[in-house]
């Protein structure tokens, strides 16, 4: 059960469309004062060596923050994702890679609050340590005064499962983002089951989930099974890097699903996709979609389509 490490995969094409898709959605959230929750149910180690460990095993992020760093005519959304690396590197060389919790931490606000999932043994005390010297760098920069406690949480439990206990948030503004590793079957069936759970209690949240586009059946079922959590809308967003290989290994597409999304975003990803694809595709079958939608279904009566019956 423990044997993903999310180091290996850092700053893949699947982290890049993930990162830059979570900070739009903070950067509308930080459009108003309110204080708003920001819960990562699988938070991960929360940054990442590029030039050390496991990342250098395959060097994935040739894939994805490889090619974009260093370029010069990014899309300005996409430019707000790569500034905020570019302040984590401040000698210019691309060295280190934040995971969700950090790019989150990034763009938060002092009045906003994380709450951060990891269930991994070793992923944790890592989390944690990174946490802890990020706050005590603030510290003698005289920035934040220590935090952790109130603004920030970091729990040792399933992320699935705990996401009821903070709904609704005390502000009723929260985005969540669930990004597990679907090495088990299960981890689709939770995903499905953590949503219905979550809109019941909060409606009008915001739920980003990422997934990979794989050739397994629960893969391409879920977004599909998606469509159907009562929500006011959602909005499927896939980038394909190439075609699948020939062996069917590795991970060349994945989405970012997203309910109750901002009405700005698809604006943002028309812009933004051709320019992924342009940089990042390999072949011929490099693409992106973006689709968008009112749920299928209509259990819920706070979401009945005008029309339909009671
Ligand atoms: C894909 S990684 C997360 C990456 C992170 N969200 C990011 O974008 O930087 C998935 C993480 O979920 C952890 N995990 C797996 N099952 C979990 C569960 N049920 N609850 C909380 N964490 C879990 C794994 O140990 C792994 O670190």
């Amino acid at each position: 059960m423990f044997s993903y490490r999310h180091g290996f995969h850092a700053g893949n094409h699947a982290d890049v469309l993930k990162h830059f898709v979570l900070v739009q959605l903070i950067q509308y959230l930080n459009q108003k004062d309110t204080a708003y929750t920001y819960v990562d149910t699988h938070a991960g180690a929360g940054l990442y060596a590029l030039d050390s460990g496991y990342a250098t095993k395959n060097a994935e992020f040739e894939t994805g923050i490889g090619p974009l760093w260093g370029k010069n005519d990014l899309p300005p959304a996409l430019a707000e994702y790569i500034n905020l690396i570019k302040e984590m590197n401040p000698s210019g060389k691309l060295r280190y890679y934040p995971g969700s919790p950090f790019c989150a931490e990034k763009i938060l606000r002092e009045q906003d609050r994380l709450r951060l999932f990891e269930l991994h043994p070793s992923e944790i005390k890592v989390l944690s340590e990174n946490f802890r010297k990020l706050e005590a760098h603030q510290a003698e920069q005289g920035k934040r005064p220590t935090v952790r406690g109130k603004r920030i949480i970091i729990s040792d439990t399933d992320g699935f499962d705990s996401l009821k206990s903070l709904l609704p948030p005390p502000s009723r503004r929260a985005l969540v983002l669930i990004d597990p590793p679907y090495e088990v079957k299960d981890d689709y069936r939770r995903v499905k089951s953590a949503l219905d759970e979550a809109v019941k209690r909060f409606p009008s949240g915001t739920y980003a989930v990422w997934y990979p586009i794989l050739q397994r059946m629960e893969s391409r079922e879920l977004p599909e099974k998606l469509k159907r959590v009562e929500c006011k809308e959602w909005l499927n967003v896939s980038l394909s890097i190439s075609g699948p290989a020939p062996d069917g290994f590795g991970l060349h597409s994945s989405g970012m699903f997203i309910l109750n999304p901002p009405w700005t975003l698809v604006a943002t990803l028309k812009e933004v996709m051709p320019y992924l694809v342009a940089v990042l595709g390999k072949d011929k079958q490099a693409k992106f979609e973006i689709q968008t939608g009112t749920p299928l279904t209509g259990q819920n009566p706070r979401f009945k389509k005008p029309g339909t019956a009671a």
